[in-house]
């Protein structure tokens, strides 16, 4: 049934580069938006692009060391075309230039149709610049440069953003996560599939709320390009506003990796047969293989382990060796915050979906890494996946081990809290019926997750709706060195030599 109707002006290219001008009435019934009775009532002469090569949609990332920032943009610049670079210096100082490296890949690269087929479009160049030894929290501005084999200069906006603080350094660190958000458009015009209703009032609170943010995670299902390359153009470019401001992470997921016979862990078609190569180029994560995008990140007093789901992580192979050796090294003195990222949900869930395996949670994952996750004292673990919000208990091996639930003082939790944010974009995913003993808050809405560090001591989890970017569920962790280093089960040795 019809309950709402409004009146549009359709406008767009068609394949001749002629704008074209509809009016139409949109209209909204239960479910949908959909456009009827268009009246077509002008009809441009030919446009153009000003230039089509044109440096667009930088993108930054934490590079390897802690005080490197790298600038990720594209452009259709070859490197026999120009000569690709960031100009940067701290805000009211000195410029420098800093050379950018040039990838792009062709259709062979892609494993499979639509990648390869119906999908496949030239996606220009991706350019890499490196901006090192930053001075902490110092603001830096930038712009992106194309210089030109006739020495003529082709310069994007300006931009700028804040370096990152030092591992162990006390200063207010507030990191956004979420899974699964898609692109869309305002209008849905244009939409391919209509599956990411939530993607762009997501989108609009970070950008909304953007001075209060210095990192994000976008753990995974990144743009649901599917195979469809020239979404991720859409996609970069609805993120520009967050991602020129702030360090834009990524994780990858099934539909951006998965493809049978390519390695990965999950024999399906989900990467529509991009198998990685778009995550991996078109972002960039300080992974030292790209192909396999399992990396650590120090942020302040925030150590952050991100794992790829999308390969194998079981005991034994060489990304468990990786992610150990994450929690492993981290000094909690400096660095008490630990979180582990990842997109798949390892830990625990209440979808339907995995209430149905009987396993709650990716099967094999939790088996591979509660003992991990135990012995370094993880306090939360934040997936993608399934497209909702969901909090335990403090956890471990099923069993609840704290029955506080909004302020964890003093003392540590014994267990990890596991949290799915999935609920970035992408339609939402159902819970199960069944009663979960570790489950505290459930929300069927599209939403993300922030972390504030106030201190060494201090640290506060916020869900917050991405209707109205207003906190519906948060807990708090209030604690001293003493209280990590205490044994909990087993976190220790059994046999110490003082026993
Ligand atoms: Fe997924």
């Amino acid at each position: 049934m019809l309950t709402e109707k409004f009146m549009f002006t359709d406008i767009y290219t068609n394949s001749r580069a002629h704008l074209i001008f509809h009016i139409c009435i949109l209209a909204l019934d239960d479910t949908h938006f959909f456009w009827i009775y268009p009246k077509l009532v002008a009809v441009s002469d030919k446009i153009a692009f000003a230039n089509p090569n044109a440096p667009l949609y930088p993108r930054l990332a934490l590079g390897k060391s802690w005080n490197e920032m790298t600038v990720t943009w594209t452009s259709g610049y070859g490197i026999n075309d120009a000569e690709p670079f960031v100009q940067w210096g701290p805000k009211e100082g000195d410029r420098m230039h800093s050379p950018a490296e040039t990838l792009t890949f062709t259709r062979d690269s892609m494993c499979g149709a639509p990648a390869r087929t119906v999908g496949w479009r030239d996606p220009g160049y991706i350019h890499t610049s490196h901006l090192k030894e930053l001075w902490p929290n110092k603001i830096y501005e930038y712009r992106i440069g194309h210089k030109l084999n006739n020495v003529t200069y082709i310069w994007s906006g300006n931009y700028q953003f804040t370096a990152p603080p030092f591992p162990g350094q006390k200063s207010l660190q507030r990191v956004v996560i979420f899974g699964d958000m898609g692109k869309g458009e305002v209008d849905g015009s244009n939409e391919y599939n209509n599956f990411q209703h939530g993607s762009i009032n997501t989108t609009q609170q970070l950008i909304q709320d953007l001075e209060n943010i210095d990192i994000v995670f976008h753990i995974g299902d990144i743009c649901y390009a599917n195979g469809y390359l020239p979404q991720w153009d859409q996609f970069t470019a609805q993120v520009e506003p967050i991602a020129s401001a702030v360090p834009y992470m990524i994780a990858s997921g099934n539909h951006e990796r998965d493809w049978p016979g390519t390695g990965s862990f999950y024999e399906n078609m989900d990467s529509g047969g991009e198998c990685g190569v778009l995550a991996q180029t078109m972002f960039y994560t300080p992974a030292s293989n790209r192909a396999k995008l399992w990396y650590s990140i120090d942020y302040g007093m925030f150590r952050f382990c991100i794992a790829d789901t999308e390969h194998d992580w079981r005991e034994g192979t060489e990304q468990y060796k990786f992610i150990e050796h994450c929690l492993a090294s981290v000094d909690r003195q400096k660095q008490p915050w630990i979180i582990f990222l990842a997109h798949r949900v390892l830990g625990y869930s209440s979808c339907i979906c995995y209430a149905e395996e009987g396993s709650f949670a990716e099967p094999m994952g939790r088996e591979s890494f509660q003992k991990l996750w135990q012995k370094y004292k993880v306090d939360i673990a934040i997936y993608g996946h399934v497209h909702n919000y969901e909090r335990t208990c403090p956890i471990y091996q099923n069993i609840c081990t704290n029955e506080e639930k909004h302020h964890y003082k003093g003392r540590t939790l014994n267990g990890t809290i596991h949290v799915v944010a999935g609920g970035g974009g992408a339609s939402l995913s159902a819970f199960t019926s069944l009663k979960t003993k570790w489950s505290i808050f459930k929300d069927y809405d599209y939403g993300f997750v922030k972390l504030t560090a106030f201190d060494h001591s201090n640290l506060l989890f916020e869900y917050k709706k991405s209707r109205d970017g207003k906190v519906y569920d948060s807990f708090k962790i209030s604690r001293d060195y003493r209280d990590i280093l205490a044994c909990t089960m087993d976190s220790c040795p059994s046999i110490t030599m003082a026993s």
